[in-house]
This record gives C-alpha cells, structure tokens and sequence, in this order.
C-alpha cells in the first residue's frame, strides 16, 4: 500500500489551475460555434459556466499528463468534452420528472431559471456537443473514436443511464447493498474511469495502463459517490450549492440509508486507499493522483 508522499503537492491550487484550463477550453469551443441557436446558447453558457468542480476534467488532464509528462490538445478537447457531458447529466438529474431540484451549483436549476423544456433541450445539446468536440477537434482520428467509444460507453444505457434509471426505481425501496452498488457504480464512478481512461488514451498509455488507471477511476468514483450522499445528509445548502436533505425526503437509496453514516466513511475512506494502491504500476509519478483520492475524502462540496 502507497503511503501519500510528503512532497508538497498543494492539490486545490493544481486543481484550481486545472478549473482555468476547462473553463478556457470551453468558452473557446462554444464561441466557435456561432450557429447555436442564440436562445439555446443562453442557456448552454448559463449551465456551462455555472462553478462546479471540474474533477472529472482534471483527472484527464492529470492522468494525459502522469502518462505522457504534458497536458495535450487532445485531453483538453477530452476534458471539455467529460465536463460537458457531466453537466448535462446534472440538468437532466435536476428536471421535476428526476430529482425535481431547484438549487445547483448555487443558481437556479436550469429549468428554474428557464423553463422545462429548455432544461431538455439543452441537455441535449450538451450530450450532442460533447460527441461533435471529440470528433472535430482531436486530430488523430483513431484517438477520436477511442475516446468517442470510452465517453458513449461511460455515459450511456450500461453506464450513468443505467445507474440514473436504477437510481430513480429504487426510490422509497429497501435497497440491498447489491443493489446500492449497482446504482452508484453506473451512475457516477463509470463517467469517473471514463475520465481517467480518456486522459491515459490521450496520453498514449499502453493496456496494462489503461487498467490500472480504470481501477483507479472507478474506485474514485465509487467513493466520490458516497461522499455525495455522505454530504446530503451532513452539509448545508449554502455549503453545497445544491440542496441538502434532499435524498431522505425523496426516500433516495443511499449509502448513509442503507448501511448507516459510520459504514458509509468508512467504505469511502477504504475505496480511496483503494484506489492509491491501483496506482502501483507508475511508482511515484502517481503521487498526484493517490493525493487526490485522499483529498477527496475532506471536500466539503
Ligand atoms: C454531482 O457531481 C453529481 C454526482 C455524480 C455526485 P459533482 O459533485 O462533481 O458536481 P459539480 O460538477 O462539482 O457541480
Ligand atoms: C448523481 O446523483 C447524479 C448524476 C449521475 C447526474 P445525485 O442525484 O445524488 O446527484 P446530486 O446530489 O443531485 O448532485
Ligand atoms: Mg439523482
Ligand atoms: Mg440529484
Ligand atoms: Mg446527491
């Protein structure tokens, strides 16, 4: 088992500089686009702009990056692209006839600040434009549609669909821990290896790399998901952008409801040791990653 190395890695300021990169990635792409119709671009830059973390995002750049010793175009474009289809899963997550939230990232919901309809629609535009990105703007073809298939397959029918369905099924059910694992496993950590995996393309890794950086994103996401329900019974709206309480009164089958809050840390803080250790292969030059699986076990949001 790795030990975090003691080399001071101040991991909010790399991720800071990581938020920068994708914002700047992104602005650039939409603006490009000048055909988008001007009311849809209204709301793509509302969601799109809005403060989320962007961890899925830094994860590729850092994993191109472990891998290849550079943040390349092409894991820019890769990064923009995961965002974007993250964002548009929170849109579509937050529609009355889903979650029915009206708080996130600390706005207004998309379909609160706009209307229902347009909150479809733009997460349609989104999940669109994030496939047009990868297949425009990565200039090796075969790299492309490897990431094309790593991102369709993260977030389709057998990855975050899968989970959000099951997700929403499983509602005011006594879920078994199967179950629980079922759901968060396709609902979150999938788009979480998405990440990892594309960034290691990006970066030319070769198979056996590629699987030790999925272990290391799954296992991330598995636990990046617990912690979501960890918060949403412990944190505050304010705290979280987003607003807490929210999966008891809607009988969500969670982590906390199912196993209890005690568990619940526990098994997150196992899955980011976890995850450290399918690092082995890189040797120190993972240092960054195993400290981000550790920070994550501290974020308030
Ligand atoms: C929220 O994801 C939904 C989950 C899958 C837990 P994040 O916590 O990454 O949300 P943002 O992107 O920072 O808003
Ligand atoms: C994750 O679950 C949602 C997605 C995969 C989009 P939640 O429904 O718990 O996410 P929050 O709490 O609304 O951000
Ligand atoms: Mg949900
Ligand atoms: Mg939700
Ligand atoms: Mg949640």
């Amino acid at each position: 088992m790795h030990i975090i190395s003691s080399a001071n890695l101040d991991i909010s300021t790399l991720l800071r500089n990581k938020v920068l990169v994708v914002n700047e990635t992104i602005e650039g792409l939409l603006s490009e686009r000048k055909e988008i119709h001007p009311d849809l671009r209204t709301a793509l830059t509302y969601t799109l702009s809005s403060p989320g973390k962007r961890i899925r995002s830094a994860m590729v750049l850092w994993c191109c990056e472990l891998i290849s010793g550079q943040e390349t175009s092409s894991a820019r474009t890769a990064a923009a692209a995961i965002e974007i289809v993250h964002t548009y899963s929170l849109v579509h997550d937050d529609l009355p006839a889903m979650d029915d939230d009206d708080l996130r990232r600390g706005r207004p919901t998309c379909h609160k600040a706009f209307d229902e309809a347009t909150a479809v629609l733009t997460g349609d535009a989104l999940l669109t434009l994030a496939f047009e990105l990868l297949a425009t703007e990565v200039s090796s073809a075969e790299l492309a549609v490897k990431l094309i298939t790593q991102l369709a397959q993260a977030a389709g029918g057998a990855g975050m669909i899968a989970g959000q369905i099951a997700d929403l099924k499983a509602e005011n059910t006594v879920g078994t821990l199967e179950d629980l694992e079922y759901i968060h496993i396709n609902k979150t950590a999938k788009m979480f290896r998405g990440a990892t995996v594309m960034g290691g393309l990006c970066g030319g890794a070769t198979p056996e790399q590629l699987e030790a950086l999925a272990q290391y994103g799954l296992k991330i996401g598995l636990g990046f998901q617990i912690a979501d329900d960890i918060l949403d019974v412990s944190a505050s709206s304010e705290q979280l952008g987003k607003t807490a309480g929210k999966d008891v009164k809607a009988a969500k089958c969670t982590y906390p409801a199912v196993i209890g809050l005690e568990k619940s840390k526990h098994l997150e803080h196992a899955l980011a040791h976890e995850a450290a250790a399918a690092l082995e292969p890189f040797g120190r030059r993972a240092d960054l990653l195993r400290q981000l699986a550790l920070a994550l076990l501290d974020r308030t949001r």
